[in-house]
């Protein structure tokens, strides 16, 4: 197993504030965040996607961070990464968080930069409201807290339910084309075994909270979303 980063370095950007006694980086009422949570294969990217296209909100996909940042050349994590992903083990979360952070800043200042030129300065006081749905994370309890604390704390958290006969036939399947280091036989069964293990803590920690809304992902991909649409309605018509 590859040594842990104690702490990130200065490749990645640090974040704005993350002292212990700080308040979140970005405020819950100029900032919605939705974590997309379920296991591999459940579908969490197909119903993000459908929701960014129907809410506009912006899909950050923990996974899909990491391995950008596995390819990116020059990157002192890539062979960390891509030993974990292979591994279906949790990635050391301090990176993941900050993968996280920094695109939620990005996406908050090329919207902010967007208003301006269209105008709309006047109503625009530094940040706008932003809708992030953050898909795959939290896998581990100690990203949770981290991210609650110096992120921001989530609005809502959809949990994707799917039988692992099923996730496992989608996973082989998907991994026909995926291209994917874990999308294979041997990477599916460790990816099972931590989201049980590792993973399930996390639902079971924000169902406590009341924030968990059960998706019965088994269905097809448009009863699916239905039920996610209805789901979400809380959250989206009092941010909007
Ligand atoms: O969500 P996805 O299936 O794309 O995640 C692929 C892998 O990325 C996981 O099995 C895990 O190794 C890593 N990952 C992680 N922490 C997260 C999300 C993904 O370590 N929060
Ligand atoms: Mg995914």
């Amino acid at each position: 197993m590859p040594a842990v980063p104690s702490a990130p370095t200065s490749e990645l950007p640090p974040p704005a504030t993350t002292s212990a006694t700080s308040s979140p980086a970005f405020d819950p009422n100029e900032v919605t965040v939705i974590f997309v949570l379920g296991g591999p294969g459940a579908g969490k990217g197909t119903q993000c996607a459908k929701l960014v296209q129907d809410y506009g909100f912006v899909h950050l996909s923990a996974g899909d961070l990491l391995r950008a940042e596995q390819a990116r050349a020059g990157s002192q994590f890539g062979a960390m990464i891509k030993e974990y992903i292979t591994e279906g083990k949790i990635v050391p979360m301090e990176v993941t968080i900050k993968l996280l952070e920094n695109a939620m800043r990005a996406a908050m200042s090329s919207e902010a930069g967007e208003a301006k030129e269209a105008g709309a300065s006047s109503g625009v006081k530094g940040i706008p409201a932003r809708r992030f749905l953050v898909d795959g994370f939290p896998r581990q309890m100690d990203q949770a807290v981290k991210f609650d604390e110096t992120v921001c704390p989530s609005s809502l958290v959809l949990f994707l339910v799917c039988p692992e006969a099923i996730l496992q036939e989608r996973l082989l399947e998907r991994g026909k084309t995926s291209g994917r280091d874990d999308d294979n036989a041997a990477s599916i069964k460790k990816r099972f075994d931590t989201f049980i293990h590792t993973s399930m803590p996390v639902v079971d920690y924000y169902r406590k909270q009341g924030k968990v809304v059960d998706i019965d992902s088994a269905k097809s991909i448009d009863e699916v979303y239905e039920d996610i649409k209805r789901g979400i309605a809380p959250v989206v018509s009092s941010s909007s």
